[in-house]
């Protein structure tokens, strides 16, 4: 499929773009410096904090942000399990089926969390990290998927 370009400039703090990719949705988020913040402290709670599966991102997709501009994720929004969207639940706060989430997504089907980067939490069915799609930016506050 075509590359899909996508402006920006109006996402604020907190908030989602959905655009389709080849059949795909790609989420493009807008973190705030507490989520960003946050990432770090999770290492230790997920099954490849460091993103070393190549399979999971592009080269130049590197360290917990999992993303280009650190406060901009761009990732595919769907659970690399069986395939189910999963929500988008980014309060920080202590949810009760898991005292160390600090906001991310999880999966209605079979439970699976992640974090804000797409990083799969362990003990979930999941088995990787959310897919983050090629992309780069053709200016600042312009994206292109493919
Ligand atoms: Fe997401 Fe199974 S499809 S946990």
């Amino acid at each position: 499929g075509a590359p899909v370009t996508q402006d920006i400039t109006g996402l604020a703090e907190g908030q989602r773009l959905i655009v389709e990719w080849r059949g795909q949705p790609i989420w493009i988020v807008k973190r705030s410096q507490a989520v960003l913040q946050a990432l770090p402290t999770l290492d230790s709670h997920l099954r490849d904090p460091k993103s070393e599966n190549k399979d999971q991102q592009p080269d130049y997709i590197k360290g917990e942000t999992r993303s280009i501009k650190p406060d901009i994720s761009v990732l595919v929004g769907l659970c690399t399990h069986l395939g189910c969207s999963p929500e988008m639940k980014a309060e920080i706060r202590p949810e009760p089926f898991d005292p160390e989430w600090k906001g991310g997504y999880f999966c209605p089907c079979h439970k699976s969390r992640f974090d804000m980067a797409g990083r799969v939490f362990q003990g979930v069915p999941a088995p990787t990290n959310l897919l983050v799609p090629p992309h780069h930016y053709e200016n600042d506050t312009t994206i292109v998927i493919g």
